[in-house]
């Protein structure tokens, strides 16, 4: 539970990423829409939350911030879900009304869905925590190209890690991926891209 493995397995994780996203955009952008890349990603899907079934489409006419960890993670999703928490606090009132977080697990063996809530919780009110079946998270972590392995690890009390993709993904009020963030990005950068795809 140490940060020993991760420096290592981001690299590796965003090499794939960037590969996986590289490969998807290259086959999209050949059946069209130019102006904006991602818009034949991602898409609306249903997940379970600790009270119950909760869609992407629910938070239409709200910013969602989406990404994809797993509550065990020893420093990539703490540091991501504090960044989401950090950006809803410096929203105005009525900005954050029209603004959510959602947290999808990859790791729904271990996730339950009220373990990913609770997580969820822990970083903001205003973020939900997502689980299903494993099917049900490889299909949407599919339609997101989100890639992630479970890696043995002897220095995990549980056995095995996650390697996943560490990316915050920006989806406007009508649901349609408009921006990805790496990392990297810091609180100010994703706020001003969370900000700008506020309707009004
Ligand atoms: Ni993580």
């Amino acid at each position: 539970m140490k940060r020993t493995f991760e420096p290592v397995s981001v690299l590796v994780m965003l090499a794939l990423t960037a590969i996986a996203v590289g490969a998807g955009l290259w086959w999209h952008q050949r059946s069209a829409d130019a102006d904006n890349p991602y818009a034949h990603l991602g898409g609306d899907f249903t997940l379970t939350s600790a009270s119950g079934p909760v869609s992407l489409s629910d938070f239409q006419g709200q910013v969602v911030m989406l990404y994809f960890g797993f509550t065990s993670c020893p420093d990539v999703c703490p540091t991501d879900l504090a960044r989401m928490s950090a950006v809803i606090s410096g929203l105005t009132t009525a900005e954050a009304a029209q603004v959510a977080g959602v947290f999808v697990t990859v790791d729904p063996e271990r996730d339950t869905p009220e373990r990913a809530s609770e997580y969820a919780r822990f970083f903001s009110p205003y973020i939900i925590g997502l689980s299903g079946t494993p099917q049900e998270i490889e299909a949407v972590a599919r339609q997101y190209y989100v890639i992630y392995n479970r890696i043995k690890y002897a220095g995990s009390a549980l056995g095995y890690t996650i390697d996943h993709t560490a990316t915050t993904y920006l989806i406007d009020a009508r649901g349609v991926i408009r921006d990805r963030l790496q990392h990297d990005a810091s609180v100010d950068e994703v706020r001003r891209a969370v900000r700008n795809l506020i309707p009004g």
